[in-house]
């Protein structure tokens, strides 16, 4: 009894002395509470390093995005490939997620060698080699000839702009393949993957490993937000608030960050904690002076760290007598599995001495609890490091949640985790000490990271299906060169059918003369009224033109024609434009002086003079009635007539197009034709008399409204009218005309773009599959908020705030697609455009027999005027279709109405010369 005493007396004595001594020797390596306090704070301050987009590119630690947005939420299902690389083991994998609900996940897997000479050999043979293992999985499988997506789960620092693509930027851990950094991994492999003709495999995801593990974790546990790997490597990545990540755009949720904590240190950062030893293992190492936190942590450096502590403890004589062996001396002799097993609680002694004789030592009672103590703190102060910068991201999330506590699960994974007896236990310890305010459940993933990039994959195998049927919509939009080729000769046939007595009736686009025949001189003067009703806005306007020095004043005001005067009686409206008139006159200080008046009507009139013109049929957004075979200035006249307060001399009656041609015209001579992209859509131009056979005379030339908006409404450009445009038609006031119009105009593009939000909304593949109220309305895309949407200078935020004002709650995701669909459609818009400019500066130049045609082309219109696209793209368009012209595009500044006070002026003129003959 004394005896055994005694016994026990003399070891608890001889343990005490050793691990005394260890700890004397290792002082540095013993890490209190406040240090690792520091360490936290220390970290969290690297974590806002690195997110914020001025000071991520010196962060050591670099807080990947990983386009990761979401967590599972049961919906994933599908079929899919992995391949699992980088951590101790290389994997090929086929996972099954069952159908909705049920949550069943089935895999089979395949462990493939990773030599040396594959992994620290030539890039290009990397990939090769990993491609032939997963055709190798796939023919053992009879997986062939069958369309696989691919979750790649890579475990190396990656960049990522999105989830299928992934820049290396530094190889970690035992790899080291030559030229593959700073490329795409993922176009790396697809390369490698098309050497093998007969699989088809469409990678559609690249996972960090720690990315994976959350994933995999939290198909189980919804509130999983952290991944944490602690195998060969370490690192950790956790759910960010999309706010506070400045690398990627947009504000809304949160996406997964890739912390890359390993190489926290790298900087200096960790210089007072860092020990001889890890500068030890560090120099020996693939990548010196890198992840150096990672070192004094993960199972690749472990055993290493435990062996160069015993080799100097020997040296120094604390240990084996002062004895070596040549395997002490060697490199990776000690590793990960050793450490664990010498500190198992009942045959961690004799593990240790079983291993320390494997090493050629002789180790006495007292050495085997020494090296099991240095085992202990190696393996304390990793599991202590880590606590640290895992306790710095649970206070991150829970500050950003704005929490007192927090509730979270951290998804755990690799092998020091798994196989170290203790290390789980002293983890989870430190952190709820360290964090007391957290309530963390640590939950081992058992399955590898692989489900959770299955988990990944299907959620982007969703997308890219999605994306398919959005660009499947968004294709019918896109015009070949000939298919504009097409339209611009189908638009020159109907100038000749417009023009000629014979086919006038039945064309489509009308051709009506103007009786404009020339273009100002400069030598037009005097003061002038000006109507100009049908664009945006209805304006009256007093003209004062100075002869010489084609100098023009200009006074006016915008008045309102509210949509029930539009569509009223046609008594109604002419009423309320005299009544906007008498304002003025009265705003001006005017009423009782006679001046000439030019009335900009924007509208298909067919004319017989200057003054007469008989409303053929309303367009756009009027629909008064009694109006349409009426001669409108008879009715301007008659509703002056009405109010009798004052007299008018309505001199001219003009198209808006014509206007403008004249304003731009008073600048530029040559400008010939004049081009609205407005509400509406028509160009006038400059025509040859003895080509115009419905006026009489062969001499000079003559204006023609060409009322092109009308094109098509034979259907001969049916060919590239889309459903959307149909729906368009169907809701329009004049259903089956100006079909050119409606695919090209202001007033017809914001309704095309939602007639397809509403058909992508359908199908599911917008705002939630959720149509709301204020997409059922008519109008709400005004042509300044489609070109508001466009601009290029415009954050996808800001596209989303639009949207939010307009009433559509989008995510950025949806902003994307609206910002999309609003290209395809004004894009369309400016094209056909440009193909209806290109027929008609093409006739031009063949009419005049010219090699080469310079010309000018007075443009105005709000779709003009605001899109930030539309200008260009109409003139690259012409520059395509009519490349032997040269053509100016010139905006007109001031409107239709100086145009037409010099149409006016010019009437008058030819008024007073009849008069006086
Ligand atoms: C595995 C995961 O379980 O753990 C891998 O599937 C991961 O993706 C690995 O890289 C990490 O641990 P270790 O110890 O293998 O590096
Ligand atoms: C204005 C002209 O500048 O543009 C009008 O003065 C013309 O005559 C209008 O109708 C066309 O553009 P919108 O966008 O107002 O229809
Ligand atoms: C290394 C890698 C990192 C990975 C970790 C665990 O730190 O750089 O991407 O997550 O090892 O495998
Ligand atoms: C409509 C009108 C036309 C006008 C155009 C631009 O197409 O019919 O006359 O020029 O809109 O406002």
């Amino acid at each position: 009894m004394f005896a055994v005493h005694l016994m026990a007396f003399y070891f608890s004595k001889l343990k005490e002395d050793q691990i005394k001594k260890v700890d004397r020797f290792l002082y540095h390596m013993r890490l209190s509470d406040e240090t690792l306090l520091d360490i936290m704070a220390r970290f969290q301050a690297e974590m806002q390093k690195g997110l914020g987009k001025d000071t991520n590119p010196t962060a050591s630690v670099k807080m990947l995005p990983t386009f990761v947005r979401a967590i599972p939420d049961g919906s994933e299902n599908g079929e899919f490939l992995s391949l699992d690389l980088g951590g101790s083991k290389f994997r090929v994998l086929k996972v099954q997620v069952s159908e909705e609900g049920k949550r069943n996940v089935q895999m089979e897997s395949q462990f493939y060698p990773t030599p040396n000479e594959i992994i620290r050999g030539n890039g290009s043979e990397l990939f090769d080699y990993i491609a032939d293992c997963l055709a190798d999985f796939m023919k053992t499988r009879g997986l062939k000839h069958k369309k696989f997506p691919l979750g790649l789960t890579f475990s190396f620092p990656c960049r990522q702009t999105k989830l299928e693509e992934g820049i290396l930027l530094s190889w970690t851990k035992k790899f080291k393949a030559r030229g593959v950094q700073d490329t795409d991994v993922v176009s790396c492999l697809t390369k490698a993957m098309k050497k093998h003709k007969d699989i088809d495999v469409d990678i559609l995801t690249l996972v960090n490993d720690t990315v994976g593990t959350m994933m995999t974790c939290a198909y189980d546990d919804p509130y999983c937000e952290v991944g944490v790997i602690i195998g060969t490597g370490t690192n950790a990545c956790y759910m960010e608030d999309m706010s506070n990540i400045d690398l990627v755009e947009g504000d809304e949720g949160r996406m997964c960050i890739n912390t890359e904590w390993g190489a926290f240190g790298d900087d200096g950062t960790l210089e007072d904690i860092r020990t001889e030893f890890d500068r030890e293992i560090d120099l020996g190492s693939l990548n010196p002076g890198k992840q150096l936190f990672e070192k004094m942590i993960s199972g690749l450096y472990l055993g290493e760290l435990v062996r160069i502590v015993l080799l100097k403890m020997a040296k120094a004589g604390l240990l084996f007598g002062g004895k070596k062996s040549s395997a002490l001396h060697t490199k990776g002799k000690i590793e990960t599995r050793h450490v664990a097993a010498m500190e198992k609680y009942k045959e961690g002694l004799a593990n240790t001495r079983e291993i320390l004789t494997d090493l050629g030592l002789e180790p006495s009672e007292a050495d085997c609890i020494a090296v099991q103590h240095v085992c202990t703190i190696v393996s304390f102060r990793s599991a202590n490091l880590c606590a640290a910068a895992l306790a710095a991201i649970l206070t991150r999330l829970r500050e950003n949640k704005k929490l007192e506590r927090l509730r979270t699960t951290v998804g755990m994974d690799g092998t020091l985790y798994k196989i170290h007896p203790q290390y789980p236990k002293r983890l989870h310890k430190v952190v709820r000490r360290l964090v007391p305010n957290c309530d963390v459940r640590f939950l081992l993933s058992e399955s590898g990271s692989t489900k959770g990039a299955a988990m990944v994959t299907a959620v982007a195998s969703r997308v890219q299906a999605q994306r398919k049927q959005i660009d499947k919509v968004l294709a019918l939009f896109q015009l070949t060169r000939e298919q504009l080729m097409d339209v611009q000769g189908k638009m020159r046939r109907e100038f000749e059918y417009g023009l000629k007595r014979d086919t006038h009736l039945m064309a489509t686009v009308k051709m009506l003369p103007t009786y404009v025949c020339g273009m100002p001189d400069g030598t037009e003067k005097g003061k002038f009224l000006a109507l100009d009703l049908g664009g945006t806005n209805f304006r009256v306007l007093l003209v004062k033109i100075r002869s010489g020095r084609r100098s023009v004043r200009m006074y006016n005001k915008i008045f309102a024609i509210p949509l029930e005067i539009m569509q009223g009686t046609g008594e109604e409206l002419f009423d309320h434009i005299v009544q906007c008139i008498a304002d003025f006159l009265d705003y001006m200080g005017l009423k009782g002086v006679q001046l000439p008046l030019g009335f900009t009507f924007s509208f298909p009139c067919r004319q017989t003079s200057i003054d007469k013109g008989t409303l053929i049929e309303w367009t756009k957004g009027f629909k008064a009635t009694d109006c349409e075979g009426e001669d409108v200035v008879d009715m301007l006249r008659e509703a002056i007539k009405r109010r009798n307060e004052f007299d008018l001399d309505i001199v001219a009656v003009v198209n808006d197009t014509v206007g403008t041609m004249m304003t731009c015209g008073h600048e530029d001579p040559n400008c010939e034709i004049g081009l609205i992209a407005g509400t509406g859509s028509n160009m006038c131009y400059m025509e040859e008399m003895r080509n115009i056979e419905l006026v009489e005379g062969d001499e000079g030339k003559m204006c023609i409204n060409t009322e092109w908006g009308g094109f098509g409404d034979n259907g001969c450009i049916d060919d590239i009218r889309t459903q959307y445009d149909e729906k368009v038609d169907e809701g329009s006031l004049n259903p089956g005309k100006q079909r050119y119009e409606k695919m090209t105009s202001g007033m017809y593009l914001g309704e095309i773009v939602r007639q397809i939000l509403i058909d992508l909304t359908k199908q599911g593949l917008l705002f939630r599959g959720q149509i709301s109220e204020r997409l059922r309305t008519r109008g709400i895309f005004e042509t300044k908020f489609l070109s508001q949407i466009e601009s290029d200078r415009l954050a996808l935020l800001q596209v989303r705030s639009i949207l939010q004002q307009l009433g559509l709650d989008s995510t950025c995701e949806d902003s994307i697609v609206v910002k999309e669909v609003c290209g395809a459609v004004s894009r369309r818009a400016a094209q056909l455009y440009g193909a209806g400019l290109a027929a008609v500066v093409e006739k031009k130049r063949e009419d005049q027999g010219l090699e080469y045609l310079k010309i000018t082309v007075g443009v105005d219109g709000t779709l003009y005027k605001l899109h930030p696209h539309f200008s260009r793209i109409l003139q690259e368009t012409v520059k395509e279709l009519a490349p032997r012209c040269d053509v100016t595009l010139m905006l007109s500044e001031d409107g239709s109405g100086k145009g037409a006070a010099l149409i006016t002026a010019v009437a008058k003129r030819l008024q007073q010369a009849q008069k006086e003959n």
